[in-house]
């Protein structure tokens, strides 16, 4: 294999930078011409590609977004549009891609494999809520993102003696709201995977404050059916409680990559670009009990999530 594409897909997450420096460097190590796709699937439909040598990629591993840019894209998911991407790794010679992403991106990355194309997917989105991986890049980031902000509401929440519902992202999965929750001492946390009634909030809440707490924050993931303003009424109404609602939002997407982010991202970057130049394809990079792992696409995307309730029950008991 001579020549690589990269691209980034999706939602954004702190890291994909890293990644994809990474995955240039390591290709110019191994002497493959990398070209950098941008926007994603729809990049690659419309032709938005130039080659990438290590020198492109100066000054990226400390920046939060994407540079190759991001989007979601409908055009791909259309027969043409899968097609003309084909047709256009074609034109541009490009016999190996590495896809940066969450699960829709990997899925499609696994239409491609299906259809032929040489693909390594790597997982890069902040949710975390890809199966087959304990840690997707972005990740840390953002649950040091939520953290930071916690932390700083619990000030004014406690100076206040208030109850604050703090949303953090998480649509289908509770890993920002389970580590954040945690590590930000929250005495109640709300995640798509556990049902809670508000009865049993309100009744934690003022067990909580006959215990002594004036202050209470509740992290609550974006994935749980309630509206959070809803909740602060219901809560209100039921508790006579001062409650008050924070979303945080797309704060947590953005933001220069911790640490953490950046060693996995350039782990991941890295080795896609190594396992392509073997000519080994149509797998997913991922990291489990701290080791690089590459299953199959089909059988990581078939993955069954593991369980986030240890943590979950330890954030509980803490709270206590
Ligand atoms: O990247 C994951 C995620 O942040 C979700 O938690 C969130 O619901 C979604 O992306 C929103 O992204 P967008 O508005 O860009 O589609």
């Amino acid at each position: 294999m001579k020549r690589i594409g990269v691209l980034t897909s999706g939602g954004d997450a702190p890291g994909m930078n890293a990644c994809v420096r990474a995955a240039v460097r390591m290709g110019a190590w191994l002497e493959l011409e990398v070209f950098g796709i941008e926007r994603g699937y729809n990049g690659l439909i419309a032709g938005d590609i130039r080659q990438l040598g290590p020198r492109d990629v100066s000054d990226t591993i400390q920046r939060g977004g994407t540079f190759l840019k991001t989007a979601r894209s409908e055009a791909f998911l259309t027969d043409e549009g899968f097609q003309r991407s084909i047709d256009m790794l074609e034109n541009f010679r490009i016999e190996g891609l590495i896809v940066i992403g969450g699960n829709g991106s990997l899925k499609g990355a696994l239409d491609l494999a299906k259809a032929g194309v040489k693909v390594v997917g790597i997982p890069g989105t902040i949710d975390n809520d890809m199966a087959y991986t304990d840690f997707a890049i972005g990740f840390d980031t953002a649950v040091n993102t939520a953290l930071y902000a916690i932390s700083n509401i619990r000030d004014t929440s406690a100076a206040h003696e208030r109850v604050t519902i703090i949303e953090v992202m998480g649509r289908e999965c509770g890993d920002i709201a389970v580590h954040a929750g945690l590590t930000g001492g929250a005495e109640i946390i709300l995640v798509p995977e556990v049902h809670v009634d508000i009865s049993d909030i309100c009744r934690t809440l003022i067990e909580s404050r006959n215990k002594g707490k004036n202050s209470s924050i509740i992290v609550k993931a974006e994935g749980v059916d309630i509206d959070p303003d809803y909740l602060d009424d219901e809560i209100t109404r039921r508790t006579g409680l001062d409650v008050k609602v924070v979303i945080l939002g797309y704060i947590q997407r953005g933001g220069t990559p911790t640490a953490r982010d950046r060693l996995l991202a350039s782990l991941f970057g890295a080795k896609a670009a190594e396992l392509l130049h073997k000519d080994l394809h149509g797998v997913a990079i991922g990291i489990v009990d701290d080791k690089i792992v590459w299953p199959e696409l089909g059988e990581a995307l078939d993955a069954k999530k593991r369980s986030n309730a240890q943590l979950f029950d330890l954030a509980k008991l803490l709270a206590l």
